[in-house]
């Protein structure tokens, strides 16, 4: 019984001695313009879905999706996504280099939207980011009724009235050249 107890301690110390030469040595990879590694992208996504699973808010969206909110959200959109998930024309292959300079890449939203997701799962992802890619948390600097009115028109993207879809239309994903 105690060689057993001394080999699992053994192995313990030799996988955190093995843990910790690989991050000082810079063989865990720090740079952006690689493919992560599997267990990475693997051990994100699961804990992703599992804090969206306990944490995002599931019932009504606090406010309506009236024409003003809808056009409050597409601003804000602009002044704080564009840059990143693009305007109404974007496209994978016409994204900014922020977009694409990323190890996850910004997804194009009018390409590849978020329409089919609950609203609270956008509201949760705005506010707080998302961890291992370059999706920053808005939470501490809008407001809640900000992220709100985001994650509306985010919902409705591909279906907006007339007179929002024409503020959209406007924004543009890389600011005018000076
Ligand atoms: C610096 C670039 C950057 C900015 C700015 C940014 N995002 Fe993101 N966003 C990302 C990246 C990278 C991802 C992760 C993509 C992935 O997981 O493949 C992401 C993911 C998302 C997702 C989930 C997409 C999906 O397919 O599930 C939503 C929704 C989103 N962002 C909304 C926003 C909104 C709204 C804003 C502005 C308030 C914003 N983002 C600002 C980079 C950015």
């Amino acid at each position: 019984m105690r060689s057993f107890l001394l080999g699992v301690i053994a192995t313990l110390l030799i996988f955190t001695a093995a843990g910790y030469v690989a991050v000082s040595q810079g063989l865990v990879p720090a740079n952006a313009d690689g493919r992560p590694p599997g267990i990475e992208m693997w051990a994100a996504r699961t804990s992703l879905h599992a804090t969206l699973r306990r944490e995002a808010p599931q019932g009504a969206v606090p406010i309506q999706a009236t024409d003003a909110n809808l056009v409050a959200g597409v601003r804000l959109y602009g002044q704080n996504c564009a840059v990143c998930h693009g305007a109404s024309t974007s496209k994978r292959e016409t994204a900014s280099n922020i977009a694409i300079g990323l190890y996850q890449k910004a997804p194009q939203l009018a390409d590849h939207g978020v329409e089919d997701d609950p609203v609270g799962v956008t509201y949760w992802k705005i506010a707080h980011g998302i961890r291992f890619t370059g999706m920053p948390a808005f939470g501490a600097h809008l407001s809640d009724t900000q992220i709100w009115q985001m994650s509306l028109f985010l919902n409705k993207m591909d279906k907006l009235p007339p007179e929002v879809q024409k503020v959209w239309a406007k924004v543009q994903a890389t600011p005018a050249p000076v």
